[in-house]
């Protein structure tokens, strides 16, 4: 169903792009792969103006208007977007001196002001993007006196810490032997420790946003057999840039990204808009399950909702569907629950993050999926992801709590509501559809690419039957047998 186009087809649609108006620029938006038709749909639906597209696995590729730039970053399908720069044509990737002076040539083309005025307006970058060699020798210095004084203050840092830990330790001891060790206070000190040598960075930086020269980072994606590495694309293209610009290299506290691709034959230069992924904006108690904003958008969308539809999620985990869509659809009312109460603190907390005036549009209960405190038919659609019996819940497990869910989900919903359920357990989903019969009728399936584990959307449909009808006649046919 997901026709996706070849390398060779990607590269003479990319090189197409390429010949389009000089007013247009060419964007790749990147999106979980398998839903890359939904990413096109929200970008032909809100984009004013584009004037060609075409898509590969994870990708889309368009062009379009410069003043339509930030309009595209508010899309919430997508994660990450590009400014396509440069591609490359016939370029020998066999050999390796010949491709990477090959490679570098993607750095030699005309319009880098425009590139990166069109940057500078979307990151507000306000300091020196052409500084002159002795500009970027004195923020040079500047740069490495500030990582020593980062430094040694994270040293100090570390000294306390282990203090601390060793005086805990102590008194833990003295209590019965019990130790703090729990695996999610670890998680979050490690995320806390890396929010905190940033802000020691920027703390530590006294000088004016003006006076600062641009730093860089060169990254290089690449997939299929090449004569080069990545990490050799990158030091290559990244040095050559360096002398070029006078750009200060660092890989941590960059200003701008610039990114090689370098897939199959198809070889292009881009440079990131997105500094953070787009689907970091909702969550902030994150859960070992959490899905990111961007796919619980595109799962929303494929129910195809209207103004006035009451959504349910009724294992929301902390609330990412939710969320998502008090978020993106205002038109919407959201249910949601969950069984464990771990759960429900996690989604209230990440549902009090949220904007004051989008709160009160999500209800949030605790509750058993297979015996919901709803009346029948009082839900439009249902979106929600299924214990995939891998990180959450087990595939034998799976096959109770799939047969009972479905059939009270099926109560709650109106007829010819639709259902969109995210699973990796396919077999017990698709064998808990059968056996219902006309309960439920597939409509479309969408197979995601969700961190390497490989989940399925299923988009179904109610059928009209009450459900009185439907287990009458279940129960009919196993008679019969
Ligand atoms: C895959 S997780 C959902 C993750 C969620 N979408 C998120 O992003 O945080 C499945 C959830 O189903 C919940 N669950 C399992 N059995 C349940 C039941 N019988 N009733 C309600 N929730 C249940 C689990 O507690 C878990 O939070």
């Amino acid at each position: 169903m997901l026709k996706l186009l070849s390398p060779n087809k990607v590269q003479m649609d990319l090189y197409g792009l390429f010949q389009v108006s000089e007013n247009l620029v060419v964007l790749e938006a990147t999106v979980a792969s398998g839903l890359e038709p939904l990413a096109v749909s929200e970008i032909k639906e809100k984009v004013p103006f584009i004037s060609q597209l075409c898509r590969a696995r994870g990708r889309v590729f368009f062009s379009t208007y410069v003043e339509h730039v930030q309009q595209i970053l508010m899309l919430r399908s997508i994660d990450h977007l590009y400014l396509i720069v440069s591609t490359g044509k016939d370029i020998n990737l066999q050999e390796k001196d010949s491709a990477l002076s090959s490679v570098e040539k993607l750095i030699e083309f005309p319009n880098w002001n425009k590139v990166i005025d069109i940057w500078r307006s979307v990151s507000k970058f306000k300091g020196k993007c052409f500084p002159s060699k002795e500009e970027y020798l004195e923020a040079s210095l500047k740069e490495t006196s500030l990582k020593q004084i980062v430094q040694d203050l994270w040293k100090e840092r570390e000294v306390i810490e282990v203090t601390e830990k060793q005086h805990v330790d102590k008194e833990s001891t003295v209590c019965g032997g019990h130790k703090f060790k729990d695996k999610r206070n670890e998680l979050k000190q490690s995320i806390m420790r890396k929010i905190d040598r940033k802000s020691m960075y920027r703390n530590s930086d006294q000088r004016l946003e003006e006076d600062k020269v641009l730093k860089f980072r060169m990254t290089c994606y690449r997939s299929g057999n090449h004569c080069v590495t990545s990490q050799e694309v990158a030091c290559s293209l990244g040095g050559k840039l360096q002398e070029k610009f006078n750009w200060i290299v660092d890989l941590v506290n960059h200003d701008l990204e610039v990114v090689t691709n370098i897939r199959e034959d198809l070889v292009y230069l881009g440079i990131s808009l997105t500094p953070d992924s787009l689907h970091r904006r909702n969550i902030i108690n994150f859960g070992p399950t959490t899905l990111r904003a961007t796919v619980c958008y595109n799962l929303l969308r494929l129910a195809s909702p209207n103004p006035g539809d009451i959504i349910l999620d009724p294992l929301c985990g902390g609330g990412s569907i939710p969320v998502e869509g008090a978020m993106a659809l205002p038109g919407c009312y959201n249910m949601a629950g969950d069984i464990h109460p771990m759960a429900i603190s996690r989604a209230f907390e990440n549902i009090q993050n949220m904007r004051c005036e989008r709160k009160g549009y999500i209800d949030l209960s605790h509750w058993d999926v297979t015996n919901l405190p709803l009346r029948n038919a009082c839900v439009d659609i249902i979106v929600t992801d299924l214990p995939f019996g891998k990180r959450s819940g087990s595939k034998q497990n799976n096959q109770n709590l799939y047969q009972k869910a479905m059939l009270e989900i099926g109560r709650c919903i109106v007829p010819s509501g639709r259902a969109v359920c995210l699973t990796w357990d396919r077999a017990n989903l698709t064998r808990t559809i059968r056996a219902y019969g006309s309960l439920w009728s597939i409509v479309r399936i969408a197979t995601i690419n969700l961190g390497g584990l490989q989940a399925t959307a299923y988009v179904l449909k109610r059928g009209l039957e009450s459900l009185d009808t439907i287990l009458e006649k279940l129960q009919k046919r196993k008679r019969r047998k």
